[in-house]
Formats: C-alpha cells, sequence, structure tokens
C-alpha cells in the first residue's frame, strides 16, 4: 500500500457519499486501511489465556453451565443466570430492566455476555475486573436471586432449597459428583464462582461476515454492507470507540442516551434541574440513581466518568434487543438515529459531558449536520455482518 492511499482513503471516506463508496471503494484498499488502523484485527479471537488460577477443563465448564442454567441457586427458586442473560436472546436480557426474585427490578440491562471473557472491566460502569469476581455477586444481589450462600450451599451439598423447602435429589446427585471430578469434592461460592467463570468464557462470537471479509474474501459481505463498513469505519467515525476484533475499546464514554439520569437529591444536587429538563424532552427520568461509570469509589470525583458507560461490543449485536445500559432504545434502527440526533447537536447528556468523539458533529454521521440517506440502512447491514457462528451452539445441543 502506497503513502498516497492512505491519504487518500481518509479523504474519500469523509466526502464521498456511501452510495459512491459501495461502488467505488476497492475491497483491498479499504482492508488496508482496517488492518493498518487496527492491527489486532488480523487474528480476530487469537487465543486467549484463561486466568492461571482457573484452567478450563471440559468437565468444569459442563459444571459451570448446569449452574448457568439452575434456578435453585436463587431464593424464590425460579431466577437462573440464563433468565436474564437468555440463551436464545444474545445471552442478554429481553426487557429493558430485567426482574429478578418477585418481580424485583433492578436499573439496568443484562447486557449480552457474548465476548465478556475478553473485557477487561465488567458491569456498564466497570466495577470489576474478572469473572470469576463478578460470578460472586447475583446470587446474592436483592434485585437479581435474592439469596444467601448458605442456603446456595446446603442446596448444592444435600440438594435442599431451604428458602422454598423443596428437595432436588437428581441435582444433588449430578452435583456430587461433578463437584468432585472438577475441584475434589470442595463446594464453595469460589469454586461455583470458578465453574461459572469457565462456562462464561467459552461464549464466544466469531468467524462473523466481516472476518471472512478481512481475511481476503471479498465475497463474504453484500455491496450494502461494504457501505455500511465504509461508514463505520470512516464517516461516521463508529470505529474510535467500537474497534475490531470486539467492536469495543474496553472504554466509558457518556453518549447521551435518553433517560440516563439521576432521582435522588441526596445523591446528585442538581435533581430539580435534571427533572426539569427531561420533562421539556418529554422524557421521564427513571426513579434509580445512575451515576454511570462515577458510581466506581475511585472515581467519584471524575466529571468524564459521570453519566459515562461502558461501550458495549458489537459482535452478534443482531441477536438481542433493546439497546444501552437502561435498554432505552429499543431497535437497532433507534440507535442509528440517535447517533444521527447527535450528530446533528438535537440530542445531550441530562448529566455530564457529551463524549469528545461525540461532541463534533463533523466526526459523526453526517459531516454536514444529519445523515444522507442510504446511511442507516447500509449501517444495519453492517450489523448483520458482525454476526457469528457461536462455540456454545454446540454446548447446547
Ligand atoms: C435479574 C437478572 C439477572 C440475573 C438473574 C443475573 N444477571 Fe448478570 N447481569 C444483570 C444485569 C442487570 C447486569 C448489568 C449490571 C450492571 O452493569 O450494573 C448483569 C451483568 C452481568 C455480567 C457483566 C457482563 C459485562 O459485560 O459487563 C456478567 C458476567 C453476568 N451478569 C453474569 C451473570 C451470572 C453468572 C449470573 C448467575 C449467577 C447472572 N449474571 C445472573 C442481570 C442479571
Ligand atoms: C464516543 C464513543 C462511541 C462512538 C463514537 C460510538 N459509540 Fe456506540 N456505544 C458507545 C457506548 C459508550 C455505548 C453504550 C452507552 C450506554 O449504554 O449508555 C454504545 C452503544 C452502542 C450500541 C448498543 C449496543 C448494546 O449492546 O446495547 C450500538 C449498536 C452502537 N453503539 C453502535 C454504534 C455505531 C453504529 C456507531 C457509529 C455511528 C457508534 N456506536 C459510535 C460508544 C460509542
Amino acid at each position: 500500500m502506497t503513502f498516497g492511499m492512505l491519504f487518500y482513503l481518509p479523504v474519500c471516506l469523509t466526502l464521498c457519499p456511501p452510495s459512491v463508496l459501495a461502488e467505488t471503494i476497492r475491497d483491498h484498499v479499504l482492508r488496508q486501511h482496517i488492518l493498518a488502523l487496527h492491527p489486532r484485527s488480523r487474528s480476530p479471537m487469537a487465543a486467549f489465556a484463561a486466568p492461571w488460577h482457573n484452567p478450563p477443563t471440559p468437565e468444569k465448564i459442563a459444571l459451570g453451565q448446569l449452574l448457568f442454567f439452575d434456578p435453585n441457586l436463587s431464593r424464590c427458586g425460579t431466577v437462573a443466570c440464563a433468565s436474564c442473560h437468555q440463551p436464545q436472546h444474545g445471552y442478554a436480557s429481553p426487557e429493558p430492566i430485567p426482574s429478578g426474585c418477585e418481580g424485583q427490578k433492578g436499573r439496568r440491562r443484562a447486557p449480552s455476555l457474548y465476548n465478556a471473557a475478553y473485557r477487561r472491566h465488567l458491569f456498564w460502569d466497570g466495577r470489576v475486573q474478572s469473572l470469576e469476581q463478578q460470578a460472586l455477586m447475583p446470587v446474592v444481589s436483592p434485585t437479581e436471586m435474592g439469596n444467601t450462600w448458605t442456603a446456595v450451599l446446603t442446596y448444592l451439598r444435600t440438594g435442599r432449597h431451604e428458602p422454598t423447602g423443596t428437595v432436588h435429589p437428581e441435582r444433588w446427585a449430578q452435583y456430587g459428583e461433578q463437584f468432585a471430578n472438577v475441584f475434589s469434592g470442595t463446594i464453595t461460592p469460589v469454586t461455583v464462582s470458578q465453574a461459572l467463570a469457565a462456562y462464561e468464557r467459552t461464549l464466544i462470537s466469531r468467524d462473523a461476515p466481516f472476518d471472512r471479509w478481512l481475511a481476503g474474501d471479498d465475497s463474504a459481505l453484500t455491496p450494502r454492507q461494504k457501505g455500511g463498513m465504509a461508514l463505520f469505519f470512516g464517516r461516521a467515525n463508529c470505529s474510535v470507540c467500537h474497534p475490531p476484533p470486539w467492536f469495543t475499546d474496553d472504554a466509558f464514554h457518556n453518549i447521551a442516551v435518553p433517560q440516563a439520569g439521576f432521582e435522588k437529591p441526596e445523591h446528585f444536587p442538581y435533581n430539580a434541574r435534571i427533572r426539569t429538563a427531561a420533562a421539556a424532552r418529554g422524557w421521564t427520568v427513571p426513579l434509580d440513581v445512575d451515576l454511570g461509570r462515577q458510581e466506581v469509589p475511585a472515581l467519584q470525583s471524575s466529571s468524564h466518568a459521570l453519566g459515562a458507560f461502558k461501550t458495549p461490543g458489537l459482535r452478534n449485536v443482531t441477536l438481542y434487543r433493546p439497546y444501552m445500559h437502561n435498554g432505552a432504545l429499543p431497535t437497532l434502527e433507534d440507535v442509528m438515529q440517535h447517533y444521527e440526533l447527535l450528530a446533528a447537536g438535537e440530542r445531550r447528556p441530562l448529566v455530564g459531558e457529551l463524549a469528545f468523539y461525540v461532541r463534533y458533529r463533523k466526526a459523526f454521521f453526517g459531516a454536514q449536520g444529519g445523515g444522507q440517506a442510504g446511511d442507516i440502512p447500509a449501517m444495519l447491514a453492517f450489523m448483520q455482518a458482525l454476526q457469528g457462528s457461536t462455540q456454545d451452539d454446540a454446548a447446547q445441543d
């Protein structure tokens, strides 16, 4: 690739309309551009090292899967991890805010677990750093499974589900055998979380049409998908925050998602102003306070962290909905409209500052303000190109 090409491409991506791009862009030029900017995407999903303290084995993964789908880990006996992270729904929750035991509501959407194995930070605010650590939390969270570890361990060791007074002899036999094989019979919160984490690391999405195209197969994408891809890596500038191979930068940004706001005056002194501003836009502020990234204790004085949430990876994004940390955007089309509104300066955050990359319209959809006809369909087509084969399809059978 010549220096001239490198220079020409960003100019063209900025100025050429997508219809022109789709016809004139040469695959190999765009491919070189993407590989030059994102060298790690050359070997997508390179084998990653599971942590030394929790090496995966097929038996451990099978045990983790059993636990993931077992509603008896919850106090009410009806809520499993899989109730909120539904396999047929991209391991995300179909409701904007999923319900735990007795219909208890948290305040965020359950994110898709695809490729969580690769995340440096977990949760929308990134407050946790490992799957092992995370797996200790839902069981005892009052808005999720609402149980106690004592009750969970009793159930796993004896088959007796104390909160509901039911007994499960087959499960007891299964757990007895599997914990004996994997952890020499040790049943503790630590071994339970290790098995869950090992299972979650198998939820990988790879080999999408995009990867086949990047590896050199020009025919893996349709012309419209290529138009969307050129936008994604060019004029719409999505790839600054959603770079391949995982289509996330593992960082936190405030992108003015509707209703991301605050309610209680003691938590946030500007509530009255926020509610007035929200009402003027016809939005209702949810009842719960959500500071986003700023909730992480060390970041409480960081203004950048206010209202910022983790960039989700976009692989398999077409398998689930709604979108964003609060499920405020029901469809992918709404997401694209949202970015257009940001570009046109028509949507601003209720709290905190709009992320640097979206503060300037130019960097976004429609350098001249507002998108161009065909942008959204092209981008939606490109999202389809990120749907990959999934390893757990086999595991589910
Ligand atoms: C009642 C619904 C519910 C249940 C049950 C539930 N989760 Fe979640 N899960 C959520 C929500 C909501 C979030 C996001 C919370 C946040 O960001 O503050 C989440 C986040 C996660 C994340 C972080 C993913 C990421 O990329 O940041 C992991 C991992 C996870 N859950 C695993 C589990 C496991 C394992 C179980 C079972 C032990 C479980 N969940 C049970 C709702 C649920
Ligand atoms: C400034 C960084 C940034 C840029 C630029 C950006 N995004 Fe995002 N994106 C985010 C963040 C952060 C979220 C989650 C926000 C939230 O939940 O509050 C998100 C969420 C999404 C989601 C929802 C995924 C889910 O699981 O809920 C989609 C789809 C998406 N972005 C696509 C795009 C597209 C297409 C573009 C280009 C037009 C783009 N993004 C540009 C940071 C960015």
